[in-house]
């Protein structure tokens, strides 16, 4: 084995929670040091962007599923700044007694969002030539550096990196995964958010991680100084037609602007495993040919008049679900359905790897569909493997009413609710929803082409789960994400013996109740700005 991957490999096992012990934490949390939510780069040009507001975009959800149903948007500064904000923006504030936290359209582990932006400008409305950090706090770009960057036109680059360290400061060890869980979720977030405008948005699979920090600046010591560094994740391109692929290329940055604020004034725990897995996980260049979505029948449908905009900047977490509400065996189909990759159809054009995550159901109040545990597969290659290596209890029962293209099977008839619950760190959520679930990755065979595809797979399952979030929201009911879960706990009830397959990501679907104690305000009400 490589020396990276045996890191990775160490990485993944020492950070599984267990029944008898939870992956190395802090142990608690200390208020003193909660890092900022919000990065910034004191002494850099700003750019106030225009708000969204009350108003939406005439889009209707169910139209991002129908390719060539949006006619794209001008290129202009509102729309630009509609993407930002319909992406990584505030949807809301949160206020019990004195203590009031933002809330954004791409959800995050603990709410640490540890996701930062940059756009790339060439020749856009109203942006300056050169790299831009988005704070989303205040809706404005704030320039790093003016370069050129010799982009098509009506096109632009956005960045993502991570802040280990917001993630880590609550979660320890653990954090890396949920980092990568979170860009997953932001790389959708921007794909639905530029579909929303009949725009493209494609990540740059080829890009090594070095080329990605020195476009974005992430690697410049002395705008860094004591502040928390970040990590790149990704760079995607969008478009406002044709999406293009665009090779590194190099840009002479002329001039930075800026310094990057400390998040925590101390940090009271390290946790070098953490820059251990990172700098085992360096993406270098690569050239892979880009892979390509089967066809599929057109994606079940959806009745609902809601607006894109609308059901994005709804979309939250439930904490806590009624235990009564049920799902039709419809709505799962199509929440299923929208797990697969199309061709030319958010989210899954976003990226071009072959699908590496199946889903193990705990369905629990799906009206039409027997109570028990369901496995449905995203990729029809792994059957063979799955039904001769899982419990050979399982009784692969297609599921009833299912359409023929969804591969999903009931492998054991009970209620799941206990076990669903106990194997989620025993958090309620887990079995009072219609049904919860766990994203089984193909672990093994997917690292062999290298250690940085860990990330691919956490980024994956992020996708996935802003899937299942927008599409609660359009079905009337509503998701959260769950990053606590026993690993080999989940392993052992499906049989899964060695590391071919690991639950990497949790998610759950049901009537939500709401708390009433806490306040929301409107997401921008502290701007005062058209
Ligand atoms: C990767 C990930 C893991 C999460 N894990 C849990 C979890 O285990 N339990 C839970 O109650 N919420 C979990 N959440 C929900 C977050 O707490 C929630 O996204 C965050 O508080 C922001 O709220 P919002 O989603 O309503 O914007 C998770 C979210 C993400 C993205």
């Amino acid at each position: 084995m490589s020396q990276p991957l045996d890191t990775v490999l160490a990485y993944h096992e020492r950070t599984k929670h267990h029944f008898q012990r939870y992956a190395a934490g802090p142990g608690g949390l200390d208020w003193a040091t909660q890092p900022d939510a919000f990065r910034t780069f004191a002494g850099s040009p700003r750019v106030a962007l225009p708000l969204l507001g009350e108003a939406s975009l005439p889009t209707h959800y169910a139209d991002l599923y129908r390719p060539g149903a949006i006619a794209p948007h001008a290129f202009t500064l509102a729309n630009i700044a509609a993407l930002l904000e319909l992406a990584l923006g505030l949807s809301a504030w949160k206020e019990y007694g004195a203590t009031r936290w933002a809330l954004r359209c791409n959800p995050s582990s603990g709410n640490l969002h540890p996701t930062e932006a940059y756009v790339v400008a060439h020749d856009l409305d109203g942006i300056a030539d050169g790299v831009h950090h988005y704070l989303s706090r205040d809706h404005v770009l704030e320039q790093r550096c003016d370069l050129h960057a010799d982009l098509p036109a009506e096109t632009f680059l956005l960045g993502l990196s991570s802040i280990h360290w917001r993630e880590a400061w609550k979660y320890g060890e653990r954090a890396y995964r949920y980092c990568q869980h979170d860009a997953g979720h932001a790389i959708a977030a921007t794909r639905y958010a530029a579909a929303a405008l009949g725009w493209q948005a494609h990540v740059l699979g080829d890009w090594s991680d070095a080329d990605i920090a020195a476009l974005l600046g992430l690697d410049r010591d002395a705008d860094f100084h004591d502040a928390e560094r970040e990590h790149p994740d990704v760079m995607m391109v969008i478009a406002r037609t044709a999406t293009q692929l665009l090779a590194p290329q190099a840009v002479a940055a002329q001039t930075w602007f800026g310094q990057a604020n400390r998040l925590s004034p101390t940090h009271a725990h390290d946790w070098p495993v953490i820059e251990e897995v990172a700098a085992a996980c360096a993406k270098p260049a690569t050239h892979a040919p880009a892979w390509q979505a089967p066809p599929l029948p057109d994606p079940l449908p959806l009745v609902s008049e809601a607006r894109a905009s609308g059901i994005i900047r709804q979309r939250r977490s439930a904490q806590e679900f009624d235990g009564m509400t049920s799902i039709s065996a419809d709505t799962l189909f199509r929440m299923l359905d929208l797990t697969l990759p199309r061709a030319a159809m958010p989210p899954w054009d976003a990226i071009d790897w072959a699908p590496r995550i199946h889903l193990a159901l705990f369905v629990h109040r799906v009206d039409g569909l027997t109570p028990g545990l369901y496995l449905f597969l995203r990729n029809a290659d792994i059957e063979s493997k799955m039904r001769a290596e899982l419990s050979s209890e399982f009784e692969w029962v297609r599921a009833e009413a299912c359409p023929a293209h969804l591969l999903l099977y009931r492998v054991a008839e009970a209620d799941a609710r206990n076990a669903a619950k106990a194997l989620s760190c025993h958090q309620d959520i887990a079995a009072d929803g219609a049904f919860s679930l766990g994203m089984l990755a193909e672990y093994e065979s997917s690292l062999a082409h290298g250690a940085w595809i860990y990330r691919q797979l956490f980024w994956e399952a992020g996708i996935l789960g802003h899937v299942l979030y927008l599409e609660a929201e359009a079905a009337g009911v509503r998701g959260t994400g769950i990053g606590c879960f026993f690993d080999d706990g989940v392993h052992e009830v499906l049989g899964i013996k060695g590391r071919w397959l690991q639950s990497l990501y949790h998610f759950t679907i049901g009537g939500a109740l709401t708390d009433t104690r806490l306040q929301t305000l409107a997401a921008y009400a502290h701007l005062k700005r058209d």
